[in-house]
């Protein structure tokens, strides 16, 4: 479902238009045959203002990554900061990430970020959260054989409930830390991540693969 915008916030998405494919199900099954100067395909489920998705682009321009983000506000701060850097390998899509299939093929995705989010802590509403079973379900069918989640979060229970999760799917942990900065910064950081990394919060960490189905 999208999200209705303020006002305000139109004319600020048209100017930022090009990070923004206008129909994106129209790449599914061909995202790398239609940006053939990358070749690994990577999505960012829930990237917010985008802090992570512009440095990990920036770092990584074999990489196209495709972020969605569901709330509009946050989505168009993501989209400037892209704008503003002129990167050429981070697109953006406005939309929740139930809609996922009709976006991306089966075995198509190389590697999926989810950072940070929502814990969604009544049990009643757990099937929102974006490690639920049925958001692995949608994450495993996208990915190729041997592709990767990383997952990071500052909330235990939601970490906890995770890890517990991936094991009932049928995922492999191949990674894993509940202090992923004790010794300084250790990889690209988020705009959540940031806040609590000064606020001296301890940020746990996975990297998850399917198990090879027999
Ligand atoms: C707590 S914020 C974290 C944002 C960013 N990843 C970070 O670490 O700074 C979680 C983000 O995930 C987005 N989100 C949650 N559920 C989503 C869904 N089903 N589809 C798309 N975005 C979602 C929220 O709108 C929010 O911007």
């Amino acid at each position: 479902m999208r999200m209705r915008k303020k006002p305000n916030l139109i004319p600020r998405m048209q100017r930022c238009e090009r990070v923004l494919p206008k129909e994106p199900e129209q790449f599914c099954g061909r995202w790398l045959e239609a940006f053939p100067e990358r070749n690994q395909l990577w999505l960012e489920v829930g990237c917010g203002k985008g802090l992570f998705s512009a440095q990990t682009a920036r770092e990584n321009p074999e990489a196209l990554l495709v972020a969605i983000e569901k709330v509009p506000e946050a989505l168009v701060v993501a989209m400037e900061r892209a704008c503003a850097e002129d990167l050429s390998n981070l697109l953006f899509i406005d939309g929740d990430a139930t809609g996922l299939p009709e976006l991306f093929a089966e075995g198509e995705v190389d590697r999926i970020f989810i950072n940070f989010c929502d814990p969604w802590r009544r049990k009643g509403n757990a099937k929102r959260r974006l490690t639920s079973p049925a958001f692995l379900k949608i994450y495993g069918s996208l990915l190729r054989p041997g592709g990767q989640i990383r997952f990071k979060t500052d909330n235990v229970p939601l970490f906890d409930y995770s890890l517990e999760t991936l094991e009932a799917e049928g995922w492999s942990v191949t990674e894993l830390t509940r202090d992923l900065h004790k010794n300084g910064a250790a990889e690209i950081m988020t705009d959540y991540e940031t806040k609590f990394h000064e606020q001296g919060v301890p940020i746990c960490a996975l990297t998850a693969e399917m198990r090879a189905r027999v």
